[in-house]
C-alpha cells in the first residue's frame, strides 16, 4: 500500500465518495477498470481518490492491489480506537481495513449524523494519529450565503476542526469546500463568480499550507475545467458524475490536461 507519507505528490486531487451506493460486484469491477486505466495513462499530476462504503472496502483494497496509485477512504470514522460505540467503525479499523484517507463533516453527516465542530475536531485529531489523511469538508447552508456570511462561516468551521493542530498537521490535511446548496439531486451548480470569494478567504488562510484545497458539489463534465481554474482549487470532490466509472475517466482526463497538472 501507498505510504502516506508520500501522498500528496500528485498536484490535482480528484475524487470520488459513492455516499450509500454499490454492492460488491459493482465497487469491484468499478476499481478494477479504474486500475486498468491509471496504469494505462499514468495520469501525471492527478491523484485519484475513491471513497466506497464500508462494505466494499476491503473487497476495493484487494481489487486495487498494493502501491495503487488510486488512494481508498472512508466516508466517516469515530475517533475512539475501539470501544462500546456501537454501529461505528474506528479510524484504526478503517486503516486496517485499507483506508488511506477519511472524509469527515460532510454535511450529510452533519445535517442527519449529529456531527459537529467538536466531533470533526475529534476525528481529524484521530486521523492524523494514525497516519491517514482527513479530508475535512466545509460548506454552508443557503441562508447564510444569502446573508452574506459563507467566507466567515466556512472559515469558522475550519478552524474549529483544526484547533490545536501543529503546521505540520495542518499541511496533513485535505479541506474539501462544498457549499450545502450546491450539493446533490437539491442543488444547483454553483458558477465560478461565487466561488472565487469563499476560495479566496479559504487561500489566505490555508493556502500552500494544507495538502490541497478542494472543491465539490455538483462538479460535472462541463463545470470541471473551469472549477479547477479558480485561484487555490487543487482538487474536485465529486459524487453524482463520478459514480459511473466513465464520468469519472472524464474528469480524471479533464484534470491531466488541465495547467495545475503541469505544476
Ligand atoms: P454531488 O455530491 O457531486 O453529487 O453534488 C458532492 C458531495 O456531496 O460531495
Amino acid at each position: 500500500m501507498t505510504d502516506t507519507a508520500v501522498l500528496g505528490v500528485r498536484r490535482l486531487w480528484i475524487g470520488t465518495s459513492w455516499k450509500m451506493n454499490k454492492g460488491l460486484a459493482e465497487a469491484r469491477s468499478y476499481v478494477s477498470a479504474l486500475s486498468d486505466y491509471v496504469s494505462r495513462t499514468g495520469l501525471p499530476g492527478v491523484q485519484p481518490f475513491v471513497i466506497p462504503s464500508l462494505t466494499a472496502l476491503a473487497a476495493t483494497r484487494d481489487e486495487l492491489g498494493a502501491d495503487s496509485p488510486v488512494l481508498l477512504g472512508v466516508q466517516n470514522a469515530h475517533w475512539e480506537d475501539q470501544g462500546a460505540w456501537t454501529g461505528e467503525v474506528s479510524v484504526a479499523q478503517a486503516k486496517d481495513a485499507g483506508a488511506q484517507l477519511v472524509e469527515i463533516g460532510h454535511s450529510e453527516r452533519r445535517e442527519h449524523f449529529g456531527e459537529t465542530v467538536a466531533t470533526t475536531r475529534l476525528k481529524v485529531a484521530a486521523v492524523l494519529a494514525h497516519g491517514l489523511v482527513p479530508l475535512l469538508c466545509i460548506g454552508e447552508s443557503a441562508e447564510v450565503k444569502t446573508a452574506g456570511e459563507s467566507s466567515r462561516f466556512i472559515l469558522e468551521q475550519a478552524a474549529g476542526a483544526l484547533d490545536g493542530l501543529t503546521a505540520e498537521q495542518v499541511g496533513r490535511v485535505l479541506i474539501a469546500y462544498e457549499p450545502i446548496w450546491a450539493i446533490g439531486e437539491n442543488g444547483r451548480p454553483a458558477t465560478v463568480a461565487e466561488l472565487r470569494e469563499p476560495f479566496a478567504a479559504l487561500g489566505r488562510e490555508y493556502g500552500g499550507r494544507t495538502k490541497g484545497l478542494l472543491y465539490g458539489g455538483s462538479v460535472n463534465l462541463d463545470n470541471a475545467e473551469d472549477l479547477l481554474g479558480i485561484d487555490h482549487v487543487t482538487g474536485l470532490f465529486i459524487g453524482r458524475a463520478a459514480w459511473q466509472l466513465p464520468g469519472y475517466l472524464r474528469l480524471l482526463e479533464i484534470a491531466a490536461a488541465h495547467p495545475k497538472a503541469a505544476g
